[in-house]
């Protein structure tokens, strides 16, 4: 079997007497589009931070691309080509739209070695090389019109675009959205599904955490379920729609819910 993209093995995280990732394993395999669901507060955006590097495991392993990078800071994973958004979306105000993207670019590009073979990296080129990819990226997300403004004029829909913009710029092969189409209206939410299908078909791999069931069950291959920290289900779409733990989880919730 081909070495999966990313790899979870027995994923734990602690805060004080709180599980909030509990012994989680699962796997991405190279161009997989996997969702991550789970009622608030079962662990998802903690299970961003482990895979990330944002916060330490308390035990367990990650690989990415088969090698370990359990140890390694958030810094030294994401030039290997992992890129995420955050569920609070984190942008630079007071910057424009195109400056944000710009703020995506690693220092050293995944595929610096085909550049400087011909000689795209010199000084002053890369950096006209990095505002074109901008504007391409910008058209890409449907901004290209708002590229001067400065972000503190977007709508909510808007900034998660330039967010994604921004995280596309590292040229990720591994691409982790935290909740993205929340906060957003119906075309907008159709407009990122569209933008996440093309994505696909060029390869990315991705997880995505969303709220949003329609979505999720439409742009993934699989689904990891996390319920209190534990993972529930890990299936394909079809199957975790009928899945009777997944049911009495989401259920469970919505009563919990009624009653506070
Ligand atoms: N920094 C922290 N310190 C203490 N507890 C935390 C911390 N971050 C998260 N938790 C707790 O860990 C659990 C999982 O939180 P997490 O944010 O990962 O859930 P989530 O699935 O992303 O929820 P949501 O759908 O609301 O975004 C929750 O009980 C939360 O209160
Ligand atoms: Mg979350």
């Amino acid at each position: 079997m081909n070495v999966p993209l990313l790899n979870v093995s027995g994923a734990t995280r602690r805060f004080g007497g709180l599980v909030a990732v509990n012994e989680v394993s699962f796997e991405i395999g190279p161009g997989q589009v996997c969702g991550l669901i789970g009622p608030n507060g079962a662990g998802k955006s903690t299970m961003f931070d482990l895979i990330t590097g944002v916060r330490p495991l308390s035990s367990g392993s990650i690989h990415f691309m088969g090698r370990d990078v359990t140890q390694e800071p958030a810094h030294s994973r994401s030039p290997m080509g992992m890129s995420r958004t955050f569920q609070i979306v984190r942008l630079f105000p007071g910057m424009s739209v195109l400056e944000n993207v710009l703020m995506g670019f690693q220092p050293k590009f995944p595929d610096g070695v085909i550049r400087s073979l011909f000689g795209i990296g010199r000084l002053g080129g890369q950096e006209r090389d990095a505002r074109q990819r901008a504007y391409e990226i910008l058209d890409f997300v449907g901004l290209a019109d708002r590229a001067g403004d400065r972000i503190d004029e977007l709508t909510l829909g808007q900034l998660r675009l330039v967010d994604i913009g921004r995280a596309m710029a590292a040229s990720p092969r591994f691409l982790m959205l935290d909740e993205p189409a929340a906060g957003l209206n119906d075309a907008e939410t159709n407009n990122l599904a569209e933008m996440l299908a093309r994505l696909k078909a060029d390869g990315l791999s991705m997880l995505l955490v969303e709220h949003d069931i329609d979505f999720i069950m439409n742009a993934c291959d699989k689904i990891v379920v996390m319920d209190r920290g534990t993972k529930i289900a890990d299936d394909i779409p079809a199957r975790v729609r009928t899945n009777d733990a997944v049911i009495a989880a989401y259920i469970g919730k919505r009563a919990h819910d009624a009653q506070h």
